[in-house]
C-alpha cells in the first residue's frame, strides 16, 4: 500500500497565520500537523509516500520532508498548480501509486489513535473503498455520510440541511481504480473535483464502500480555534521529559517536555501539559498549561496560557504581559513597551487579530 498526504490548499480560513506560514506545517505540540499524518502511515508499514504541494510554500514543505529519509521512507512530490479540489489532486497521483492500494490523508486532519483499524480492515480485501465516520455537532462544515442499515447509502459535500451528524473525516482507502472515477467528475459549485462526490459515484455503481466511526477525538485543523483545540488535544497525551537544563524541578509541575538544549530559569513556573523545544531559553515567566512554544524561543517575564509559540520568537513582557489563546508566527518580536507613553507599538501584517 501507499500513501498520499494533501499539502496543497490556501488555508484562507488560518489567515492571517497562512500569509507567511503554510496551514499543514503549523505546529501542534512541537511538531507539524501533517507529521501525525506521516507517522500514522509509517505505523502501519506504508514506506513510499507522495506529498501533493500547492504553489504556496512548497518550499517549505519540501524543505522539511525532504526525501523521507530523516523518516526511513521514500517521500516524493507532486506539484498542484491551482487547489482544484481533493479529487483533482488525487487524479495527479496515478503515475505515483502504479495499480496499489492507498491511503489519502488531509494534511490537516489529525486523528486519535491512528488508522491501524481502518488499515486493518481494508486490507481485508472486502472494500472498494474504505472511509471514516465522526460524529460532530456541526455537520454542515463537512462531507456528511446517510447510514442505512449498515451501510453508507449517500455522500453529500457540505450539506445545508445534513441529514446525519456523521462527517468525513480527510482518511481515505482506495483501489487504483479509483482514478477512472476521478475522469468523469466535474467541478462542482465551489469549483473544486469533489473527493466526496467520487465515492459517491462508488456507491451509485453498487460497489463496497465501507466505513469505520472513529470513536476517539478527530481534529480538521481549518480555523485558529482548531488549531488550538488541535494543541490541547496533543499535549493531554504527552509524558513529562524533560531533556533541557532546568534550574528548579519545583517549577516544573506535572506533564511537562523540555526539549535538549531549552532552559528554564529558576524564577519560571512551567505548568503541563506544555510543550518548550530546543534551544528556547525561559527566563522570570509562567508558560502553561496547553502550551507549545517553538525552537530557539527567548521568552521573558511573561504569562502564556493555552498558546502555540512558533520557532524563533522572542517575547519579553517585563513581567507585566499576559498572552493567552494565541497563536504567534515564526520569528515575531512582542515586547512590552517601556518608553513613557502608555501606549502599544505595533507593526502587524494583514487580517492580523488583535485584543489588547
Ligand atoms: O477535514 C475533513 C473534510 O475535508 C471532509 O469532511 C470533507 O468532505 C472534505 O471535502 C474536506 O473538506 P475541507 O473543506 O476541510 O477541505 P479543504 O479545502 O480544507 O482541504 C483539505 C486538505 O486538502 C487541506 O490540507 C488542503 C488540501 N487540498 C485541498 C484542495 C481543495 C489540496 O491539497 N488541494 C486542493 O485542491
Amino acid at each position: 500500500m501507499k500513501g498520499v498526504i494533501l499539502h496543497g490548499g490556501s488555508g484562507t480560513r488560518l489567515r492571517p497565520i497562512t500569509h507567511t506560514e503554510v496551514k499543514q506545517l503549523l505546529p501542534v505540540a512541537g511538531k507539524p500537523v501533517s507529521e501525525y499524518a506521516l507517522e500514522d502511515m509509517i505505523e502501519i508499514g506504508i514506506r513510499e509516500i507522495n506529498i501533493i504541494v500547492g504553489s504556496v510554500g512548497a518550499d517549505a514543505v519540501t524543505g522539511y520532508y525532504g526525501d523521507g529519509s530523516k523518516w526511513g521512507v521514500s517521500i516524493t512530490y507532486t506539484h498542484q498548480p491551482k487547489p482544484l479540489g481533493i479529487a483533482h489532486a488525487v487524479g495527479l497521483t496515478e503515475d505515483f501509486v502504479a495499480g496499489d492500494t492507498f491511503v489519502v490523508y488531509l494534511g490537516d486532519n489529525l486523528l486519535n489513535g491512528g488508522i491501524g483499524k481502518l488499515s486493518d480492515a481494508f486490507g481485508e480485501g472486502r472494500f472498494d473503498a474504505l472511509v471514516a465516520l465522526c460524529r460532530v455537532n456541526r455537520p454542515q462544515s463537512y462531507g456528511v455520510a446517510e447510514l442505512e442499515e449498515g451501510r453508507i447509502v449517500r455522500l453529500v459535500e457540505k450539506p445545508k440541511q445534513p441529514k446525519s451528524n456523521l462527517a468525513l473525516v480527510g482518511v481515505y482507502f482506495f483501489r487504483p481504480d479509483i482514478f477512472d472515477v476521478i475522469r468523469t467528475l466535474k467541478p462542482s459549485a465551489r469549483g473544486e473535483l469533489e473527493i466526496t462526490e467520487a465515492i459517491q459515484k462508488l456507491i451509485e455503481e453498487g460497489r463496497n464502500v465501507g466505513y469505520q466511526e472513529i470513536k476517539g477525538w478527530w481534529k480538521d485543523t481549518g480555523t485558529t480555534e482548531e488549531i488550538l483545540d488541535a494543541n490541547r488535544l496533543v499535549l493531554d497525551e504527552i509524558e513529562r521529559q524533560i531533556d533541557g537544563k532546568v534550574a528548579s524541578e519545583t517549577g516544573i509541575i506535572g506533564r511537562v517536555r523540555v526539549m535538549s538544549g531549552a532552559s528554564v530559569d529558576a524564577q519560571s513556573v512551567i505548568k503541563g501539559p506544555c510543550h518548550i523545544g530546543s534551544g528556547t531559553e525561559i527566563t522570570h515567566s509562567v508558560i502553561g498549561p496547553n502550551t507549545s512554544i517553538g525552537n530557539n524561543c527567548r521568552i521573558s517575564g511573561v504569562e502564556i496560557e493555552d498558546s502555540i509559540i512558533m520557532d524563533g520568537c522572542i517575547i519579553e513582557g517585563n513581567r507585566e504581559m499576559r498572552l493567552y489563546e494565541s497563536i504567534i508566527g515564526t520569528s515575531c518580536k512582542i515586547s512590552k513597551n517601556s518608553g513613557i507613553k502608555r501606549a502599544s507599538k505595533m507593526i502587524v501584517g494583514r487580517d492580523s487579530d488583535i485584543a489588547v
